[in-house]
Protein backbone atom coordinates (compact mmCIF):
# COMPACT_ATOMS: atom_id res chain seq x y z
CA UNK A 1 0.00 0.00 0.00
CA UNK A 2 1.65 3.24 -1.43
CA UNK A 3 -1.01 5.64 0.39
CA UNK A 4 -0.44 6.98 4.19
CA UNK A 5 -3.71 7.29 5.94
CA UNK A 6 -6.22 7.34 8.95
CA UNK A 7 -8.28 5.40 9.67
CA UNK A 8 -11.81 5.23 12.07
CA UNK A 9 -15.29 4.08 11.43
CA UNK A 10 -16.88 5.85 14.30
CA UNK A 11 -20.33 4.11 13.60
CA UNK A 12 -21.87 1.42 15.89
CA UNK A 13 -23.53 -1.70 13.58
CA UNK A 14 -26.52 -4.09 14.94
CA UNK A 15 -26.83 -6.15 12.16
CA UNK A 16 -29.62 -9.02 12.03
CA UNK A 17 -33.64 -10.39 12.58
CA UNK A 18 -33.31 -8.27 15.93
CA UNK A 19 -31.04 -5.75 14.93
CA UNK A 20 -34.24 -3.49 16.02
CA UNK A 21 -33.24 -3.91 19.46
CA UNK A 22 -30.30 -1.74 19.50
CA UNK A 23 -32.62 1.12 19.37
CA UNK A 24 -33.30 0.86 22.96
CA UNK A 25 -29.52 0.33 23.29
CA UNK A 26 -28.84 3.48 21.89
CA UNK A 27 -31.92 5.92 22.78
CA UNK A 28 -31.22 6.61 26.44
CA UNK A 29 -27.73 7.95 25.38
CA UNK A 30 -29.65 10.96 23.73
CA UNK A 31 -31.99 14.17 24.57
CA UNK A 32 -35.33 13.55 24.83
CA UNK A 33 -36.41 15.49 21.12
CA UNK A 34 -36.12 13.20 18.21
CA UNK A 35 -36.41 14.03 15.09
CA UNK A 36 -38.35 11.02 13.17
CA UNK A 37 -36.91 11.34 9.77
CA UNK A 38 -38.61 9.30 6.74
CA UNK A 39 -39.64 9.11 2.96
CA UNK A 40 -43.04 8.93 0.91
CA UNK A 41 -44.40 6.08 3.21
CA UNK A 42 -43.41 2.62 2.25
CA UNK A 43 -42.00 2.31 5.81
CA UNK A 44 -46.25 3.08 6.97
CA UNK A 45 -47.17 0.26 4.79
CA UNK A 46 -44.57 -2.77 5.86
CA UNK A 47 -45.12 -1.92 9.53
CA UNK A 48 -41.05 -0.60 10.15
CA UNK A 49 -43.05 3.15 11.35
CA UNK A 50 -44.96 1.29 13.84
CA UNK A 51 -41.98 -0.48 15.25
CA UNK A 52 -39.90 2.39 15.21
CA UNK A 53 -42.44 4.83 16.80
CA UNK A 54 -43.56 2.21 19.85
CA UNK A 55 -39.52 1.91 20.63
CA UNK A 56 -39.24 5.75 20.74
CA UNK A 57 -41.95 5.85 22.97
CA UNK A 58 -41.01 3.58 25.22
CA UNK A 59 -37.98 5.17 25.74
CA UNK A 60 -39.78 8.32 26.58
CA UNK A 61 -39.04 10.38 23.38
CA UNK A 62 -40.78 13.16 22.30
CA UNK A 63 -41.38 12.36 18.55
CA UNK A 64 -41.26 15.29 15.66
CA UNK A 65 -42.03 13.94 12.61
CA UNK A 66 -40.57 15.06 9.17
CA UNK A 67 -42.28 12.86 6.15
CA UNK A 68 -42.02 12.76 2.74
CA UNK A 69 -38.38 12.94 1.71
CA UNK A 70 -38.11 12.07 -1.90
CA UNK A 71 -35.31 9.67 -3.51
CA UNK A 72 -32.44 11.89 -5.04
CA UNK A 73 -33.80 14.33 -1.79
CA UNK A 74 -33.77 18.35 -3.23
CA UNK A 75 -32.52 21.56 -1.68
CA UNK A 76 -35.94 22.94 -1.17
CA UNK A 77 -36.36 19.48 1.47
CA UNK A 78 -33.53 19.87 2.83
CA UNK A 79 -34.02 24.24 3.33
CA UNK A 80 -37.50 21.97 4.98
CA UNK A 81 -35.80 20.04 7.30
CA UNK A 82 -33.91 22.34 8.76
CA UNK A 83 -36.79 24.55 10.11
CA UNK A 84 -38.57 21.53 11.37
CA UNK A 85 -35.53 20.45 13.49
CA UNK A 86 -34.82 23.66 14.89
CA UNK A 87 -38.84 24.18 15.57
CA UNK A 88 -38.34 20.38 17.80
CA UNK A 89 -35.08 21.59 19.29
CA UNK A 90 -34.18 18.55 17.81
CA UNK A 91 -31.10 16.19 20.35
CA UNK A 92 -31.12 12.78 17.36
CA UNK A 93 -32.20 12.78 14.05
CA UNK A 94 -33.51 9.16 13.41
CA UNK A 95 -33.66 8.10 9.69
CA UNK A 96 -35.72 5.32 8.98
CA UNK A 97 -34.76 4.67 4.85
CA UNK A 98 -32.62 3.87 1.99
CA UNK A 99 -29.99 6.37 1.16
CA UNK A 100 -32.07 9.64 0.28
CA UNK A 101 -33.52 9.87 3.91
CA UNK A 102 -30.19 9.18 5.45
CA UNK A 103 -28.17 11.40 3.12
CA UNK A 104 -30.72 13.81 3.80
CA UNK A 105 -30.82 13.48 8.11
CA UNK A 106 -26.87 14.29 7.47
CA UNK A 107 -27.37 17.04 5.67
CA UNK A 108 -29.64 18.81 8.13
CA UNK A 109 -27.21 18.06 10.77
CA UNK A 110 -24.75 20.10 9.40
CA UNK A 111 -26.93 22.57 8.65
CA UNK A 112 -29.32 23.12 11.72
CA UNK A 113 -26.22 25.07 13.65
CA UNK A 114 -25.20 26.78 10.71
CA UNK A 115 -26.11 30.69 9.47
CA UNK A 116 -24.85 30.04 5.99
CA UNK A 117 -26.43 28.64 3.25
CA UNK A 118 -26.09 24.92 3.01
CA UNK A 119 -26.27 24.14 -0.53
CA UNK A 120 -23.60 26.44 -1.39
CA UNK A 121 -21.25 25.94 1.70
CA UNK A 122 -21.34 21.98 1.75
CA UNK A 123 -22.64 21.22 -2.21
CA UNK A 124 -20.70 24.09 -4.12
CA UNK A 125 -17.60 24.54 -1.58
CA UNK A 126 -17.50 21.34 -0.07
CA UNK A 127 -16.32 22.83 3.70
CA UNK A 128 -16.60 21.00 6.71
CA UNK A 129 -19.08 22.08 9.20
CA UNK A 130 -17.78 24.55 11.85
CA UNK A 131 -20.82 24.79 13.92
CA UNK A 132 -22.83 22.34 16.26
CA UNK A 133 -23.62 19.41 14.39
CA UNK A 134 -26.65 17.08 15.46
CA UNK A 135 -26.45 13.20 16.04
CA UNK A 136 -28.02 10.82 13.33
CA UNK A 137 -28.93 7.49 13.94
CA UNK A 138 -30.31 4.92 10.94
CA UNK A 139 -32.70 2.40 10.74
CA UNK A 140 -31.77 1.25 7.01
CA UNK A 141 -34.67 -0.43 4.73
CA UNK A 142 -33.12 -0.22 1.47
CA UNK A 143 -29.36 -1.64 0.76
CA UNK A 144 -27.09 0.05 -2.01
CA UNK A 145 -25.55 3.49 -0.78
CA UNK A 146 -23.89 2.39 2.02
CA UNK A 147 -24.86 5.31 3.64
CA UNK A 148 -25.47 4.05 6.72
CA UNK A 149 -22.13 4.19 7.46
CA UNK A 150 -20.64 6.64 6.09
CA UNK A 151 -20.10 10.46 5.52
CA UNK A 152 -22.01 10.87 2.96
CA UNK A 153 -24.45 12.75 1.58
CA UNK A 154 -26.16 13.75 -2.13
CA UNK A 155 -28.53 16.19 -2.60
CA UNK A 156 -29.88 17.63 -5.71
CA UNK A 157 -30.50 21.07 -6.90
CA UNK A 158 -33.15 20.62 -9.68
CA UNK A 159 -33.25 24.50 -11.12
CA UNK A 160 -29.18 24.40 -11.08
CA UNK A 161 -29.32 20.86 -12.78
CA UNK A 162 -26.61 19.81 -10.35
CA UNK A 163 -27.11 16.42 -8.00
CA UNK A 164 -23.79 16.90 -5.69
CA UNK A 165 -22.06 14.44 -2.91
CA UNK A 166 -20.45 15.58 0.12
CA UNK A 167 -18.32 13.03 1.75
CA UNK A 168 -18.12 14.87 4.96
CA UNK A 169 -14.41 14.06 6.78
CA UNK A 170 -15.50 14.74 9.89
CA UNK A 171 -16.29 11.58 11.88
CA UNK A 172 -19.18 13.30 13.80
CA UNK A 173 -21.23 13.39 10.57
CA UNK A 174 -20.97 9.48 9.92
CA UNK A 175 -24.25 8.22 11.67
CA UNK A 176 -23.76 7.29 15.34
CA UNK A 177 -25.28 4.04 15.01
CA UNK A 178 -27.54 2.02 12.49
CA UNK A 179 -29.78 -0.84 12.47
CA UNK A 180 -29.59 -3.43 9.92
CA UNK A 181 -31.98 -6.03 9.00
CA UNK A 182 -31.90 -7.79 6.09
CA UNK A 183 -35.65 -9.03 6.58
CA UNK A 184 -36.72 -5.00 6.53
CA UNK A 185 -35.48 -4.97 2.71
CA UNK A 186 -37.68 -7.89 1.55
CA UNK A 187 -40.97 -5.29 0.67
CA UNK A 188 -38.33 -3.23 -2.09
CA UNK A 189 -39.70 -3.35 -5.45
CA UNK A 190 -37.32 -5.30 -7.65
CA UNK A 191 -36.69 -2.13 -9.86
CA UNK A 192 -34.82 -0.64 -6.56
CA UNK A 193 -33.81 -4.15 -4.89
CA UNK A 194 -31.70 -4.48 -8.17
CA UNK A 195 -30.89 -0.93 -8.53
CA UNK A 196 -29.62 -1.21 -5.15
CA UNK A 197 -27.39 -4.16 -6.47
CA UNK A 198 -25.75 -2.38 -8.52
CA UNK A 199 -24.80 0.48 -7.08
CA UNK A 200 -22.77 -1.57 -4.57
CA UNK A 201 -21.12 -3.11 -7.92
CA UNK A 202 -20.32 0.50 -8.88
CA UNK A 203 -18.87 1.07 -5.39
CA UNK A 204 -16.45 -1.10 -5.38
CA UNK A 205 -15.56 -0.81 -9.06
CA UNK A 206 -15.53 3.01 -8.45
CA UNK A 207 -12.17 1.97 -5.94
CA UNK A 208 -11.17 -1.26 -7.38
CA UNK A 209 -10.31 0.23 -11.47
CA UNK A 210 -7.39 2.71 -9.64
CA UNK A 211 -3.57 2.91 -9.17
CA UNK A 212 -1.15 -0.38 -10.20
CA UNK A 213 0.44 -1.59 -6.60
CA UNK A 214 -0.15 -4.76 -5.16
CA UNK A 215 -2.91 -3.41 -2.91
CA UNK A 216 -4.98 -5.31 0.19
CA UNK A 217 -7.60 -3.25 -0.43
CA UNK A 218 -7.69 -4.64 -4.37
CA UNK A 219 -7.49 -8.10 -3.10
CA UNK A 220 -10.76 -7.38 -0.14
CA UNK A 221 -12.86 -5.92 -2.95
CA UNK A 222 -12.57 -8.77 -5.60
CA UNK A 223 -14.29 -11.04 -2.51
CA UNK A 224 -16.86 -8.39 -2.09
CA UNK A 225 -17.77 -8.54 -5.84
CA UNK A 226 -17.67 -12.03 -5.89
CA UNK A 227 -20.01 -12.61 -3.05
CA UNK A 228 -22.46 -9.97 -4.42
CA UNK A 229 -22.63 -11.68 -7.90
CA UNK A 230 -23.55 -14.68 -6.51
CA UNK A 231 -25.67 -13.82 -4.05
CA UNK A 232 -27.39 -11.41 -6.15
CA UNK A 233 -28.06 -13.99 -8.77
CA UNK A 234 -29.92 -15.98 -5.81
CA UNK A 235 -31.66 -12.98 -4.83
CA UNK A 236 -33.53 -12.09 -8.20
CA UNK A 237 -34.86 -15.47 -8.28
CA UNK A 238 -35.90 -15.69 -4.09
CA UNK A 239 -36.36 -12.19 -2.78
CA UNK A 240 -36.89 -13.38 0.66
CA UNK A 241 -33.33 -15.48 0.67
CA UNK A 242 -32.01 -14.62 4.10
CA UNK A 243 -28.51 -15.71 3.44
CA UNK A 244 -28.36 -13.96 0.17
CA UNK A 245 -30.05 -10.54 1.55
CA UNK A 246 -28.12 -10.68 4.81
CA UNK A 247 -24.65 -10.99 2.54
CA UNK A 248 -25.88 -8.34 0.06
CA UNK A 249 -26.48 -5.88 2.93
CA UNK A 250 -23.32 -6.75 4.54
CA UNK A 251 -21.71 -6.50 1.34
CA UNK A 252 -22.87 -3.15 0.49
CA UNK A 253 -22.02 -1.38 3.67
CA UNK A 254 -18.92 -1.98 3.62
CA UNK A 255 -18.02 -1.37 0.06
CA UNK A 256 -18.72 2.42 0.72
CA UNK A 257 -17.39 2.62 5.01
CA UNK A 258 -14.12 4.08 3.78
CA UNK A 259 -12.25 0.85 4.51
CA UNK A 260 -11.47 -0.31 0.94
CA UNK A 261 -10.50 3.24 -0.06
CA UNK A 262 -7.77 3.75 2.28
CA UNK A 263 -3.87 3.42 0.73
CA UNK A 264 -5.21 4.12 -2.99
CA UNK A 265 -6.32 5.95 -5.30
CA UNK A 266 -9.90 5.71 -6.41
CA UNK A 267 -11.87 7.13 -9.55
CA UNK A 268 -15.93 7.77 -8.92
CA UNK A 269 -16.23 8.91 -12.53
CA UNK A 270 -18.97 6.80 -13.17
CA UNK A 271 -21.11 8.52 -10.38
CA UNK A 272 -20.09 11.45 -11.54
CA UNK A 273 -21.54 10.51 -15.10
CA UNK A 274 -25.12 9.05 -13.35
CA UNK A 275 -25.04 12.15 -10.70
CA UNK A 276 -25.28 14.25 -14.18
CA UNK A 277 -27.92 11.94 -15.25
CA UNK A 278 -29.80 12.21 -11.72
CA UNK A 279 -29.84 16.05 -12.40
CA UNK A 280 -31.79 16.22 -15.62
CA UNK A 281 -33.45 12.84 -15.54
CA UNK A 282 -34.52 12.23 -11.42
CA UNK A 283 -34.16 8.78 -12.32
CA UNK A 284 -33.25 6.18 -9.78
CA UNK A 285 -29.69 6.14 -8.69
CA UNK A 286 -28.30 2.77 -9.62
CA UNK A 287 -29.68 3.20 -13.06
CA UNK A 288 -28.33 5.88 -13.71
CA UNK A 289 -24.96 4.40 -13.03
CA UNK A 290 -25.84 1.16 -14.55
CA UNK A 291 -27.15 2.82 -17.73
CA UNK A 292 -23.30 4.23 -18.19
CA UNK A 293 -21.04 2.03 -17.02
CA UNK A 294 -20.56 -0.30 -20.44
CA UNK A 295 -19.77 2.81 -22.54
CA UNK A 296 -17.21 3.91 -19.74
CA UNK A 297 -15.57 0.85 -19.12
CA UNK A 298 -15.13 -0.02 -22.75
CA UNK A 299 -13.77 3.70 -22.99
CA UNK A 300 -11.30 3.24 -20.25
CA UNK A 301 -10.00 0.01 -20.75
CA UNK A 302 -6.61 0.19 -22.82
CA UNK A 303 -5.51 2.72 -20.24
CA UNK A 304 -5.87 0.34 -17.48
CA UNK A 305 -5.12 -3.22 -18.98
CA UNK A 306 -3.41 -5.17 -16.52
CA UNK A 307 -6.25 -4.39 -13.81
CA UNK A 308 -9.35 -5.09 -16.28
CA UNK A 309 -7.34 -8.25 -16.94
CA UNK A 310 -7.53 -9.49 -13.66
CA UNK A 311 -10.77 -8.60 -12.82
CA UNK A 312 -12.34 -10.50 -15.54
CA UNK A 313 -9.89 -13.64 -13.93
CA UNK A 314 -10.43 -12.75 -10.34
CA UNK A 315 -14.19 -12.00 -10.04
CA UNK A 316 -15.87 -13.11 -13.24
CA UNK A 317 -13.48 -16.68 -13.66
CA UNK A 318 -12.04 -15.42 -17.56
CA UNK A 319 -9.53 -18.29 -17.95
CA UNK A 320 -6.38 -16.27 -19.45
CA UNK A 321 -4.78 -19.21 -20.96
CA UNK A 322 -3.18 -18.34 -24.50
CA UNK A 323 -5.01 -15.48 -24.62
CA UNK A 324 -3.61 -11.67 -24.82
CA UNK A 325 -4.43 -9.52 -22.00
CA UNK A 326 -7.16 -7.46 -24.02
CA UNK A 327 -8.80 -10.45 -25.28
CA UNK A 328 -9.59 -11.73 -21.43
CA UNK A 329 -10.21 -8.17 -20.56
CA UNK A 330 -13.18 -7.80 -23.03
CA UNK A 331 -13.99 -10.71 -21.73
CA UNK A 332 -14.31 -10.18 -18.56
CA UNK A 333 -16.40 -6.98 -19.25
CA UNK A 334 -18.64 -9.37 -21.52
CA UNK A 335 -19.44 -11.58 -18.22
CA UNK A 336 -20.53 -8.31 -16.23
CA UNK A 337 -22.45 -7.11 -19.23
CA UNK A 338 -24.23 -10.43 -19.30
CA UNK A 339 -24.48 -10.12 -15.09
CA UNK A 340 -26.37 -7.21 -15.89
CA UNK A 341 -28.72 -7.99 -18.08
CA UNK A 342 -29.83 -10.85 -15.84
CA UNK A 343 -30.72 -8.74 -13.51
CA UNK A 344 -33.07 -6.50 -15.24
CA UNK A 345 -30.95 -3.08 -15.15
CA UNK A 346 -31.65 -0.01 -17.46
CA UNK A 347 -28.24 -0.34 -19.59
CA UNK A 348 -29.24 2.58 -21.44
CA UNK A 349 -29.91 6.54 -20.48
CA UNK A 350 -32.57 6.93 -23.15
CA UNK A 351 -34.79 4.63 -20.70
CA UNK A 352 -34.32 6.79 -18.14
CA UNK A 353 -35.74 9.72 -20.46
CA UNK A 354 -32.58 11.37 -21.09
CA UNK A 355 -32.60 13.11 -24.57
CA UNK A 356 -29.84 14.07 -27.49
CA UNK A 357 -31.21 17.42 -26.91
CA UNK A 358 -29.61 17.10 -23.22
CA UNK A 359 -26.50 16.29 -24.20
CA UNK A 360 -25.29 19.73 -23.28
CA UNK A 361 -26.53 19.54 -19.93
CA UNK A 362 -25.54 16.05 -19.05
CA UNK A 363 -22.12 17.33 -19.86
CA UNK A 364 -21.90 20.29 -17.74
CA UNK A 365 -23.58 18.67 -14.67
CA UNK A 366 -20.30 16.01 -15.18
CA UNK A 367 -17.85 16.47 -12.38
CA UNK A 368 -14.31 15.77 -13.93
CA UNK A 369 -12.44 13.22 -11.57
CA UNK A 370 -8.75 12.68 -11.71
CA UNK A 371 -7.79 9.33 -10.16
CA UNK A 372 -9.30 6.88 -12.49
CA UNK A 373 -7.12 5.58 -15.22
CA UNK A 374 -8.25 8.26 -17.53
CA UNK A 375 -8.62 11.33 -17.12
CA UNK A 376 -11.75 12.41 -19.15
CA UNK A 377 -11.81 15.12 -21.69
CA UNK A 378 -15.18 17.25 -22.42
CA UNK A 379 -15.35 15.65 -25.45
CA UNK A 380 -14.85 11.92 -24.08
CA UNK A 381 -18.18 12.68 -21.58
CA UNK A 382 -20.04 14.16 -24.87
CA UNK A 383 -19.32 10.56 -26.45
CA UNK A 384 -19.70 8.33 -23.47
CA UNK A 385 -23.01 9.62 -23.15
CA UNK A 386 -23.66 9.55 -26.51
CA UNK A 387 -23.19 5.72 -26.37
CA UNK A 388 -25.08 5.39 -23.57
CA UNK A 389 -28.24 6.62 -24.94
O1 LIG B 1 -39.78 6.92 0.07
P1 LIG B 1 -40.28 5.56 0.40
O2 LIG B 1 -41.75 5.45 0.36
O3 LIG B 1 -39.69 5.02 1.67
O4 LIG B 1 -39.80 4.58 -0.81
C1 LIG B 1 -38.44 4.36 -1.11
C2 LIG B 1 -38.00 5.07 -2.40
O5 LIG B 1 -39.09 5.28 -3.26
C3 LIG B 1 -38.29 2.92 -1.48
N1 LIG B 1 -38.01 2.04 -0.34
C4 LIG B 1 -36.98 2.13 0.53
N2 LIG B 1 -37.02 1.10 1.38
C5 LIG B 1 -38.11 0.35 1.06
C6 LIG B 1 -38.74 0.96 -0.04
N3 LIG B 1 -39.87 0.44 -0.60
C7 LIG B 1 -40.35 -0.69 -0.08
N4 LIG B 1 -39.77 -1.33 0.96
C8 LIG B 1 -38.66 -0.85 1.55
N5 LIG B 1 -38.08 -1.52 2.55
O6 LIG B 1 -37.17 2.86 -2.35
C9 LIG B 1 -37.09 4.09 -3.08
C10 LIG B 1 -35.66 4.52 -3.17
O7 LIG B 1 -35.15 4.89 -1.90
P2 LIG B 1 -33.82 5.74 -1.82
O8 LIG B 1 -33.52 6.00 -0.39
O9 LIG B 1 -33.90 6.90 -2.75
O10 LIG B 1 -32.74 4.72 -2.45
P3 LIG B 1 -31.21 4.61 -2.23
O11 LIG B 1 -30.91 3.90 -0.96
O12 LIG B 1 -30.66 4.02 -3.46
O13 LIG B 1 -30.66 6.11 -2.07
C11 LIG B 1 -30.41 6.91 -3.21
C12 LIG B 1 -29.77 8.23 -2.82
O14 LIG B 1 -28.50 8.00 -2.17
C13 LIG B 1 -27.48 8.73 -2.86
C14 LIG B 1 -27.99 8.74 -4.28
O15 LIG B 1 -27.36 9.69 -5.09
C15 LIG B 1 -29.46 9.04 -4.07
O16 LIG B 1 -29.68 10.42 -3.87
N6 LIG B 1 -26.16 8.11 -2.63
C16 LIG B 1 -25.59 8.23 -1.42
C17 LIG B 1 -24.30 7.78 -1.16
C18 LIG B 1 -23.64 7.92 0.16
N7 LIG B 1 -24.28 8.47 1.17
O17 LIG B 1 -22.49 7.56 0.32
C19 LIG B 1 -23.48 7.15 -2.19
C20 LIG B 1 -24.27 6.69 -3.36
O18 LIG B 1 -23.39 6.54 -4.45
C21 LIG B 1 -25.41 7.57 -3.75
O19 LIG B 1 -24.96 8.64 -4.55
ZN1 LIG C 1 -23.73 5.01 -5.64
Amino acid sequence: MLGDFTYCNPTKLYFGKNAMDGLNRELPKYGKNVLLVYGGGSIKKNGIYDKVVAILKANGKNIFEDAGVMPNPTVEKLYEGVERARAAKADLILAVGGGSVCDYAKAVSVSVHCDEDPWEKYFIRFEEPACETLPVGCVLTMVGTGSEMNGGSVITNRKAKLKIGHVFADEKIFPRFSVLNPEFTYTLPKYQMVSGFYDIMSHIMEQYFSGTDDNTSDYIMEGLMRSLVHSSLVAVREPENYEARSNIMWTATWALNTLVAKGKDTDWEVHMLGQAVGAVTDATHGMTLSAVSMPYYRHIMRYGLEKFRRFAVNVWNVSPEGKTAEAVAEEGLAAMEAWMRSLGLVMNISDLGATESMLDDLVNATLVMTGGYKVLDKEEIRAIFKESL
